[in-house]
């Protein structure tokens, strides 16, 4: 995947199977499979949904792709003490990414390759089937099907390696300790963080986006499944955006149009200077990036009490049409020299745009990639007047947010962002991982083959 919205529209789930002539096995999936997919979309959705974004190349996919309208995110703990298993697993998982981005089912290769991670007990599966065609089948089949007859959704999956495939409890499990990059930091601390330990952290990272959120669910459910015996999941997300197409910005929970400052990815320039790993990373990063997630609360019932000018001065754009303060369209350049009459500055000094702004933090920038999130209710004591108590929507945004090096990307200015930020009385960052992304893989190759071989 080189370049966004590289759109592959050959392949449906429904067209490998009926052109592959396999018989998915089990009665209910097998009639399913026969039914038409894609009858009840007009045409211009159905090309847009149907979309394979090509899995293979010198960048993985998932993070220059015009979002898509779901993610589910997993963390992963590596249980396994051996190398192989690690390798094993990267290069099932490498297949069965490539496949599922084609909107095809994982495949019964891992008949062989799985034996190791995922011992299936078929024997109460092949006993409830009188059609003995279907028994070899239900024998081999990985997959769990609830994917069947949909299509590709624009599915991209984006592999991440966290801090303890490296080293975990003082011990470098699989030799790769010498191999983790300088730029690979320990994130400090921040100012007001609240992470929760159960929702933080991982070995292994997967991002799974989609335009429909049942192929992105499948997507990770299927790497779990590979995964048995070597890596648990620790924590997941998933996430939402409006399905707007290329043309506008998304909202967030706030109301708020959120990317419209984002650097653009359609210029290769920008992109090499501020989402992807160059020469000063080893072999295994060139082309990769690093992704900081944040699930950040936001305290929508505060939020929902305040008015739009105090909301507007905390964000320091406009709600309804995203301009910034002062000015009068979304992608008008933001002043942030400009006063009123009083010599107050019309952007706040403790506004989040300000403060975010790379001309406010010596140039440093970051591409952000966020999803709304809503997990339901919960009891919640808020940390701001007027401290507010009880039943609370736990509901925010996954902030994701990929750049080249954190020192110069969200570490830098985030630090300042979490003193000072208006923003901060609402929004609260509980959880998430900080990931190395290994570069694209071509063709053949598995994801992250290039750490595992250096020398
Ligand atoms: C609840 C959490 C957050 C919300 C609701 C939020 C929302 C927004 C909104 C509405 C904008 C203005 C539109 C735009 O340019 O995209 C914005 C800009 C921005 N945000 Fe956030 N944000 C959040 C957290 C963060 C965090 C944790 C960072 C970390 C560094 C961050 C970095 C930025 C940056 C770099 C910009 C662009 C600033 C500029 O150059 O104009 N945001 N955000």
């Amino acid at each position: 995947m080189t370049k966004k919205d590289d759109c592959d529209f050959s392949t449906s789930r429904r067209g490998f199977l009926t052109a592959a002539g396999i018989a998915v096995a089990g009665s209910t999936i097998g009639a399913g499979a026969a039914t038409p997919v894609l009858a009840a979309d007009d045409g211009q959705k159905t090309a847009a949904s149907a979309a394979a974004v090509p899995f293979w190349g010198a960048h993985q996919g998932g993070i220059l792709t015009r979002p898509q309208s779901h993610t589910y995110f997993a963390a992963f703990d590596l249980t396994t003490e051996k190398r192989d298993d690690v390798v094993k697993l990267l290069r099932v998982w490498t297949r069965a990414a490539a496949r599922m981005a084609k909107g095809l089912p994982i495949d019964p290769f891992a008949e062989t390759e799985i034996a190791y991670t995922a011992p299936i007990d078929t024997s109460a599966v092949v006993t409830t089937t009188s059609d003995a065609e279907a028994k070899p089948m239900l024998v081999t089949l990985v997959d769990s099907g609830e994917s069947l007859e949909l299509p590709p959704a624009r599915l991209t999956l984006t592999f991440g390696f966290g801090a303890g495939l490296f080293m975990k409890d003082g011990k470098d499990r699989y030799g790769l300790a010498k191999h983790r990059p300088e730029a690979f930091i320990d994130l400090p601390r921040f100012v007001g963080d609240q992470l929760v330990e159960a929702h933080t952290g991982g070995d292994l990272s997967v991002q799974a986006c989609a335009d429909d959120p049942q192929v992105a669910f499948h997507a990770v459910r299927q790497l779990a499944r590979l995964a048995y015996d070597v890596a648990d999941i620790r924590w997941t997300q998933a996430g939402f955006i409006p399905n707007f197409g290329p043309k506008r910005t998304a909202r967030n929970l706030m109301g708020f149009k959120d990317g419209t400052n984002n650097p653009s990815v359609a210029n290769d320039a920008t992109m090499d200077k501020v989402v992807w790993v160059g020469d000063e990373g080893p072999d295994w990063m060139h082309g990769g990036s690093y992704l900081v997630a944040r699930r950040i609360r936001i305290a929508l019932e505060h939020w929902d009490r305040t008015n739009v000018p105090f909301q507007e001065q905390t964000v320091g754009r406009q709600k309804a049409s995203g301009a910034p303060l002062g000015k009068k369209h979304e992608f008008d350049a933001i002043d942030l020299k400009a006063t009123d009459k009083d010599g107050n500055p019309i952007v706040p000094e403790n506004s989040h745009v300000r403060l975010a702004s790379a001309a406010t933090n010596d140039g440093a920038q970051i591409l952000r990639r966020p999803y709304s999130y809503n997990d339901g209710m919960n009891f919640t004591a808020e940390r701001w007047p007027p401290w507010r108590q009880g039943n609370e929507y736990d509901a925010g945004l996954f902030f994701l947010a990929y750049q080249r090096d954190v020192r110069m990307g969200f570490a830098k200015i985030f630090d300042r962002m979490s003193k000072f930020d208006m923003m901060n009385q609402f929004a609260t960052h509980v959880g998430g991982g900080f990931f190395a992304i290994p570069r694209g893989a071509a063709e053949g190759e598995y994801i992250g083959q290039r750490l595992f071989e250096s020398a």
